[in-house]
């Protein structure tokens, strides 16, 4: 078991996160990925100081001007931000062509084994937290106002692009952090090919990584962001590296065991995002047995199945909260939630989950997920935000039912001059969403990423929402039993 987390007496307000570099004398929080000098939010480092008026109020008291520079605590400040910030028009100058060069050709393959076991737990308890100690109201307004004057404006002037990082926008988060827009994602990629896809995209200019335990390429990742930082393409503390809690996992005492296998794996010593990949617990498997472990409990079983636990997820985040408060992560988020599970979760979370990722495209919109994480202020990453593309090498889609091939997403990127793809992913983002697509192929990775500099008109963005027919491809009531010999529903 891990050790108690400190105690926090503070009243907690909805919306609220709370972090150990809150006070004063709590261990600094590690910088956050700052913006290059064209991205729209700019907040530099995480502001801990919870404003005097807002202490003690809820959401609905009167909230200071919005912006991401506006202090620690303040959720309408960055939610504004965050709304202003999708409204806004984005101009920006027109990158140069793409290479042409693959990375990788390979199929997806990228279910692999590590066997090395665990390391020991390193994470120091933090200690008790002490009471904050308030800014006075006049200092902070002057660190707001200090801070929009050096905001730089978006990449609107005729400066070429550095590289398509230049043009990255953010979802602001709390205290500072900034979730880059899009993002790259691990799953399938091939194991060999997986260092040098992840130099690319930093090379390319993708600064935040979707990785999990369960894509078995955690080590690969590793080997590619240490030769990004050793070549000088970037610093770690550029980067929003997210990885995932496997099912395996969810007893409180494995929580910890997980999260640092992950981090000794990706050789990083805390992680921007910890998300609980699936609200399904499965029964424990050793980290030396079997690693990572996937679905089937005993894969070599005459008749392998998934064997369920019965862990209730309140203790899972409590764990989880544990991470956070002890610095070995930054930001503890879930996927795969619905609103009824987010809603529990909020009923007892004393830091709530900073990111919900789901799976979300044209045929599977969400809205009414999507607008329930605005209103709790929980951002959201759309991961498949291709469509069904993904799913066809794994027989869980229909060749028809690529979005990429519909009429209105093609007629919508002749008339952009953007390609159907670049069209899926603006939409994506323009809703709100951070998307983390994947692909082996170097063309594809600069096409993918380089999404700002048009934007869908209000008529547009109705057709392609149009599209929506509830279509879920990656849904363990339907894979489960197909491929796991054991039925999984989790939506219903
Ligand atoms: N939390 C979860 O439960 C969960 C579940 C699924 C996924 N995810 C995350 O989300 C990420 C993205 O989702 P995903 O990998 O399922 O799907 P995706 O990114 O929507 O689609 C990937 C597929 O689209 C192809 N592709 C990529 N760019 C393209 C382009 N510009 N034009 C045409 N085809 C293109 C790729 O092929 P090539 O590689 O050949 O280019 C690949 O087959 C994952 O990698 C993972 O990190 C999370």
């Amino acid at each position: 078991m891990v050790d108690e987390p400190p105690v926090d007496d503070r009243p907690f307000l909805p919306g609220q996160l709370l972090f150990p570099w809150e006070s004063d004398d709590a261990p600094a929080a590690p910088k956050q990925s700052p913006p290059q000098s064209d991205s729209v939010s700019t907040a530099t480092e995480p502001e801990p100081k919870l404003e005097p008026e807002l202490v003690g109020e809820g959401l609905d008291a009167p909230q200071p001007p919005a912006g991401s520079d506006s202090p620690a605590g303040d959720d309408s400040a960055a939610e504004s931000d965050a709304t202003a910030e999708r409204s806004k028009p984005v101009k920006k100058k027109p990158n140069k062509a793409s290479s042409q060069t693959d990375v990788s050709q390979t199929a997806e393959s990228a279910k692999a084994e590590s066997t090395s076991p665990p390391p020991a737990a390193k994470v120091k308890a933090t200690s008790k937290r002490r009471a904050t100690k308030r800014r006075p109201k006049k200092a902070a307004k002057r660190r707001r106002a200090s801070a929009k004057s050096t905001r730089p404006s978006p990449n609107n002037s005729q400066q070429p692009l550095k590289s398509y990082h230049d043009a990255m926008e953010y979802i602001p988060l709390k205290w500072g952090a900034q979730l880059p827009k899009v993002g790259f994602g691990f799953w399938k990629v091939d194991k060999d090919q997986t260092a040098d896809v992840c130099r690319s995209v930093i090379e390319v200019g993708y600064r935040h990584l979707d990785c999990a335990c369960d894509y078995g390429n955690e080590v690969e990742v590793g080997q590619g962001i240490k030769a990004a930082i050793s070549d000088g393409l970037c610093d770690r503390e550029d980067l929003w590296v997210t990885s995932k809690l496997w099912n395996t996992y969810h007893a409180p005492e494995h929580v910890h065991q997980a999260c640092q296998r992950s981090l000794d794996d990706l050789g990083l010593d805390y992680l921007d995002l910890y998300l609980i990949h699936f609200p399904i617990a499965q029964r424990f498997v050793p980290f030396e047995k079997n690693y990572p472990p996937g679905w089937f409990f005993d894969p070599d079983a005459t008749n392998p199945v998934v064997e369920e636990a019965r862990v209730p997820m309140h203790e899972t985040w409590q764990a989880m909260e544990e991470l956070a408060t002890s610095g070995l992560v930054r930001n503890i988020g879930i996927c795969n939630f619905g609103t009824s599970q987010i809603r529990d979760l909020l009923s007892y979370a004393r830091i709530r989950p900073a990111v919900l990722q789901v799976e979300t495209h044209p045929y599977l919109t969400q809205e009414k997920l999507l607008r329930y994480c605005d209103q709790e202020k929980i951002a959201y990453t759309a991961f498949s935000p291709l469509g069904a593309q993904s799913y066809f090498s794994l027989g869980m889609a229909d060749s028809s039912e690529a979005v990429m091939e519909s009429d209105v997403v093609r007629n919508i990127a002749t008339a952009c001059g953007k390609s159907p793809a670049q069209v899926l992913l603006r939409w994506g983002v323009q809703r709100g969403t951070a998307v983390i697509p994947k692909t082996s192929k170097r063309e594809r990775m600069e096409e993918n990423i380089n999404v700002f500099d048009f934007e869908l008109t209000d008529e547009q963005m109705t057709a392609i929402s149009g599209l929506n027919q509830g279509r879920r491809f990656n849904d363990p009531g339907d894979f489960g039993e197909a491929a796991f010999n054991t039925f999984l529903p989790i939506y219903e």
